[in-house]
């Protein structure tokens, strides 16, 4: 375990922004971790974050609160039957390792959201999505630290309120449990979702769609379209898609005869901010040291690695103005701005 004051976040967080935390913690040991909890338990009583990878994050300024960084990452079949295994990781885990495993152990579903970036105990808080698939459709259960007993609890998939984007941990419980493990049910039988356009465009006449395939193909678009963090700075999808009614998307669509936008068959429309954002002509758009990146709209990115948080903000603002003017819409950040 790690307990240490005036913290450079600059390698906890996708963006590359260099900030420092007050205090930082992590921890490769859950029960170390719960004792050290129960015995500090002023520190959740104050301003305090978990974080993964730090790939859904903009630090504006200096964190003054406690960063606490699960690093455990023990993974493991917990059970299984003739279709299913339940699988589970602990929380520190790259989503991504976690990922290849499970199709390694021919343990399939996850194969869509091969190279996401960021850890498994952010990918439920999150409900991460990519390419017609959440995390929370295979969510068995979650095991989160309850901060107000130090108890460590059991939440069922359906209880976790998961929708696009979207979790009880960002709701009901936030800043009351830092999830600890998850366990995913994973088919045995492979059910290959090639749906969405850009996985429909790898299937040739001859291929053999196996899980393996789509995970492939997806890091093919992937590493096609997104910045790797690795070497530009970014947070993946900076705005979340947004949704409208069936009022106000007619409106648009007379407007803008080209809208991509996704049918949710419930008299709502998922609108692509990617699109809008393009339409208004922000690719490549740079302030200060941001930029709108060249390949996808919705991804904004630290340029030249010295953009401090506050001028990707900025230009996060410029772009909000513009779509607000243009289409008279309000997105909402996908990034949690701190
Ligand atoms: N588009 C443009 N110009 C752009 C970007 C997109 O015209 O600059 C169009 C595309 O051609 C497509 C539509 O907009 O018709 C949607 O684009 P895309 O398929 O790239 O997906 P997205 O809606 O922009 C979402 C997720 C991504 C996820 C992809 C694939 C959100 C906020 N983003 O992006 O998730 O990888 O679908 O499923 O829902 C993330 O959350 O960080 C993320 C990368």
């Amino acid at each position: 375990m790690n307990d240490i004051l005036n913290y450079s976040l600059k390698s906890l967080n996708t963006f590359k922004i260099d900030v420092n935390a007050d205090r930082f913690i992590s921890f490769d040991n859950l029960y170390e971790f719960l004792i050290f909890a129960k015995e500090n338990k002023n520190i959740f009583k104050q301003k305090f974050i978990v974080t993964g990878e730090g790939s859904n994050l903009l630090f504006t300024k200096d964190y003054n609160g406690t960063v606490i960084h699960p690093e455990t990452k023990v993974f493991g079949v917990l059970n299984e039957t003739d279709t299913h295994y339940i699988v589970q990781s602990e929380a520190g885990l790259k989503w991504d390792d976690f990922v290849e495993n499970t199709l390694k152990l021919e343990a399939y579903g996850l194969e869509n959201l091969s190279l996401i970036p960021g850890t498994v105990g952010a990918s439920v808080v999150q409900n991460i999505g990519a390419y017609g698939v959440e995390v929370g459709d295979f969510v068995d259960k979650v095991k989160y630290i309850c901060l107000e007993d130090f108890v460590i609890k059991t939440i069922t998939g359906n209880d976790c309120q998961f929708s696009y984007r979207n979790s009880i941990f960002k709701n009901e419980l936030k800043n009351k449990a830092i999830v600890v493990a998850v366990d995913f049910k994973l088919n045995k039988i492979p059910e290959c979702n090639t749906n969405y356009a850009d996985i429909k465009r790898c299937i040739s006449d001859n291929v053999d769609i196996t899980p393996m395939f789509i995970r492939k193909a997806v890091i093919d678009i992937r590493n096609k379209k997104l910045p790797d963090p690795d070497i530009i700075g970014n947070a993946g999808s900076f705005f979340k898609n947004p949704v409208i009614d069936k009022t106000k998307f007619d409106e648009l669509l007379l407007k803008f005869p080209d809208l991509r936008y996704y049918d949710l068959h419930n008299g709502k429309y998922k609108i692509a901010a990617g699109w809008l954002i393009d339409v208004c002509g922000f690719k490549g758009f740079e302030h200060k040291g941001a930029a709108v990146h060249e390949k996808q709209a919705l991804v904004l990115i630290n340029k030249t690695g010295k953009a401090e948080g506050k001028d990707i903000k900025e230009l996060a603002d410029i772009i909000l103005k513009k779509l607000k003017d243009k289409f008279g819409l309000s997105l909402e950040p996908e990034v949690i701005i701190l």
